[in-house]
C-alpha cells in the first residue's frame, strides 16, 4: 500500500491520509514515510488512538534509539514511569490541572519559545511524535517553522558567515529568559552542548538553520554579537511565510524532524482546560532510518 500525503502549508507540512501507525511494521511503509519526513519536515497523522506502549513501540520502529535525557526529567521523576515519555500536559501526578505557581507549569511556559527538541544535548533530538490524547474545547495550538525554507531564503553573504558556525545550547539559559531558575545540583545535570548553526540531512543534503531559544551564543564570537545573531536569524525564520500553525485534534500524532524545523505552543487558558500530550524523541545518531 503506497502512503499517500497531502501537504498543508506552501513549504512543508503534510497530512498522512487514512493510515493506522499501530499496524505499520513493513519497511516499505516505513522508509515512504521517512521520504515523507525528509519532504515535508512535519507529518500529521489523524486517528491514532495509541496507548503509551504502543507510542514507545512505534517511535522505536521509525527511527531506533529514544532520548531520555529530557529537561523535565531533571525537575520532576515522570509521571508515566518512562523517562522516553514526555508529558506534554498541564496536569499533576494525580491528575489535577497545575496551580499557577507550580514550578512544573513555569518549566513547561518555556515551551512557548520557539525551540527545537532536546538541542541542548549531545546527541540531541531528532524526530519528536506527539500523540494528542485530551485536547482542551478552546485553542492550544502548535506553531511551525521551515528551518530549510530560512536557510534557502538567506543571501548568499549570510549563508556564507554562517558556514562552520557552531552555537552552545542550553535549557537553564532558555528557561532563565523567562525567569525560571534551576537549582545547582539541576544545573549540573545541564550543561548543554555545542551543536552546528547550520546542518545538513545526510538522506537529502539539504540544509537547514538549525537553532532555538537554548541557543545561548556562537563560539567564537563575543557574547553579545553571537545573541544578536542567533536573534537575528530567528527573527527571519520564525516570519509568517515559513510559519505553519497546527489547531490539534484528539487522536492525532504530530512527528516533526527537529533539525529541520523549530515549534513553540500557544497560550490559552490552561488553568481551566485540561490539555494532555505524550511526546517520544528518537536520538539524532545513526539509524536504519539515516541509512
Ligand atoms: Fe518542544
Amino acid at each position: 500500500m503506497a502512503v499517500a500525503f497531502r501537504k498543508l502549508h506552501p513549504h512543508f507540512v503534510a497530512e498522512v491520509m487514512a493510515l493506522d501507525l499501530r499496524g505499520i511494521n513493513d519497511r516499505r511503509a516505513l522508509d515512504e514515510i521517512r521520504g515523507g519526513m525528509d519532504e515535508y519536515a512535519v507529518l500529521v497523522f489523524r486517528d491514532q488512538s495509541f496507548t503509551d506502549r504502543e507510542q514507545l513501540e512505534f517511535a522505536q520502529r521509525f527511527d531506533g534509539a529514544l532520548h531520555i535525557k529530557t529537561g523535565a526529567a531533571v525537575l520532576a521523576k515522570s509521571r508515566f514511569d518512562n523517562e522516553a515519555l514526555t508529558d506534554i500536559s498541564n496536569l499533576d501526578e494525580r491528575g489535577e490541572i497545575l496551580k499557577p505557581d507550580d514550578r512544573r507549569r513555569m518549566y513547561s511556559l518555556g515551551n512557548r519559545l520557539w525551540h527545537t527538541d532536546a538541542s541542548f544535548q549531545d546527541p540531541p533530538g531528532r524526530y519528536s511524535m506527539l500523540s494528542a490524547r485530551v485536547v482542551p474545547p478552546v485553542a492550544a495550538d502548535t506553531e511551525f517553522a521551515d528551518m530549510r525554507a530560512a536557510y534557502d531564503a538567506l543571501d548568499a553573504g549570510i549563508k556564507a558567515t554562517l558556514e562552520d558556525l557552531s552555537a552552545h545550547h542550553s535549557i537553564a539559559y532558555s528557561r532563565q529568559i523567562l525567569g525560571f531558575e534551576f537549582s545547582e545540583e539541576e544545573r549540573e545535570k545541564l550543561k548543554g552542548a555545542v551543536h552546528p548553526l547550520v546542518r545538513t540531512n545526510p538522506r537529502t543534503q539539504r540544509r537547514s538553520l538549525y537553532l532555538a531559544s537554548h541557543a545561548s551564543r556562537i563560539i567564537g564570537w563575543p557574547v553579545p554579537e553571537g545573541r544578536l545573531l542567533l536573534r537575528d536569524l530567528t527573527e527571519h525564520a520564525t516570519q509568517p511565510q515559513f510559519v505553519y500553525r497546527h489547531a490539534w485534534r484528539g487522536g492525532e500524532l504530530v512527528i516533526w524532524d527537529n533539525r529541520a524545523t523549530m515549534h513553540r505552543g500557544r497560550p490559552f487558558d490552561d488553568g481551566q482546560h485540561r490539555r494532555e500530550l505524550r511526546r517520544v524523541t528518537t536520538l539524532d545518531i545513526d539509524s536504519p532510518a539515516a541509512a
